[in-house]
């Protein structure tokens, strides 16, 4: 992480309750499946959060806990044998999970455009890396040949590229991983998205390279006013980039709100733990506390909270009802215990 940005929320600045604009994205109740072997996996069960215009909103949670699936979901590009159950997705008006396949693919890669966390997946190996990204430009500008690669060239000096004109001729496997990562989110700039899906963009890369790559989504996020969805295990990572963060466990939200509220006053035990596993400075990586016990496997829908197991708040009332997601301290949190 690079310390250099003073997040804007640390600063005494009120919670923007009040003024609210209507968000940009707003997901409600999302369910996803997944049938396998005869079971049903219940992998994320009714999460709902929403995405301010021109904001960063942090969804951070341990592998497994469903990130990449709800961020799937917003474009409506869950694989059999996952499934969508439930929910909406309202983006400008509409629901997503309800437009016929056409309308979503004209916001696909367009309006929302996503980057993943292993570059050389996406990127196709058999093009230079110029061509992709002018193919992104005419796409979405429906402009000519020579004036798209004009706009890719600009945009791999932008994202920090070196000697762009020469490197618009390279291929995929003749970059670095922090390049290929970098052509990436070139790619899914050049449509000028209105909002920006990023699921662990930096979690392949080293850790110079990833304070890098953060610094230059916020950058051109703030620049555009784009909204950024950004998705991590690593809860260090949002504290400097993110407006916003949703806390997920094993398919759900447990705590969401704005950084500072959450960063000041963490209060699900999850949250609570996870921030006790960030490492400090002079302390060793084998010294990290980790939260004792495993993620739950959601073959069946879980009766009481489902972090009880791992939980030191944990009473018996907690394992009798659902754990309803409801206001106190003036954000979100998922335990009655808080
Ligand atoms: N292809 C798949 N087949 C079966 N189950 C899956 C598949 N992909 C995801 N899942 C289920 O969804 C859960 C959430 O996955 P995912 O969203 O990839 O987690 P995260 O991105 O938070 O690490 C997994 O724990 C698993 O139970
Ligand atoms: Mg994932």
């Amino acid at each position: 992480m690079s310390g250099n940005h003073t997040p804007s929320t640390q600063a005494a600045v009120p919670p923007e309750r009040g003024k609210a604009e209507s968000p940009i994205l707003s997901v409600r109740n999302l369910r996803i499946e997944f049938e396998s072997t005869g079971a049903t996996v219940f992998a994320v069960r009714g999460v709902s959060f929403d995405l301010r215009k021109g904001k960063t909103l942090g969804m951070v949670g341990e592998s497994g806990c469903g990130k990449s699936v709800t961020a799937y979901s917003v474009l409506r590009l869950i694989q059999p044998p996952g499934k969508i159950t439930g929910g909406e997705i309202n983006y400008r008006g509409a629901d997503i999970l309800r437009m016929n396949p056409e309308d979503v693919r004209a916001i696909r890669g367009r309006e929302i455009a996503m980057i993943f966390q292993e570059p050389m997946i996406s990127l196709n190996p058999v093009f230079t890396i110029g061509f992709q990204i002018s193919e992104a430009v005419m796409l979405r500008h429906g402009k000519d040949k020579k004036e798209s690669r004009g706009i890719a060239v600009e945009m791999l000096t932008r994202v920090g590229i070196p000697d762009a004109e020469k490197r618009y001729r390279s291929y995929p496997h003749e970059l670095s991983g922090g390049m290929r990562q970098r052509v990436m989110i070139a790619i899914a700039l050049a449509a000028s998205p209105s909002i920006l899906i990023a699921d662990e963009p930096t979690t392949a890369l080293d850790v110079t390279i990833q304070a890098q790559i953060l610094d230059l989504l916020m950058n051109i996020q703030r620049e555009r006013d784009m909204s950024m969805l950004l998705i991590t295990h690593d809860l260090g990572i949002v504290a400097n980039t993110a407006d916003d963060i949703a806390i997920m466990y094993a398919g759900e939200i447990v705590e969401s709100g704005t950084v500072s509220q959450i960063f000041n006053a963490p209060m699900h035990p999850y949250t609570i733990g996870l921030f006790e596993a960030i490492p400090r400075i002079g302390e060793s990586a084998r010294r990290l506390r980790t939260i004792p016990g495993m993620v739950p496997s959601l073959t069946s829908e879980p009766q009481g909270c489902v972090f009880y197991p791992r939980c030191f708040r944990r009473a018996d009332e907690c394992r009798e009802n659902p754990i309803p997601l409801v206001e106190k301290n003036s954000h979100l949190v998922r335990c009655v215990r808080a």
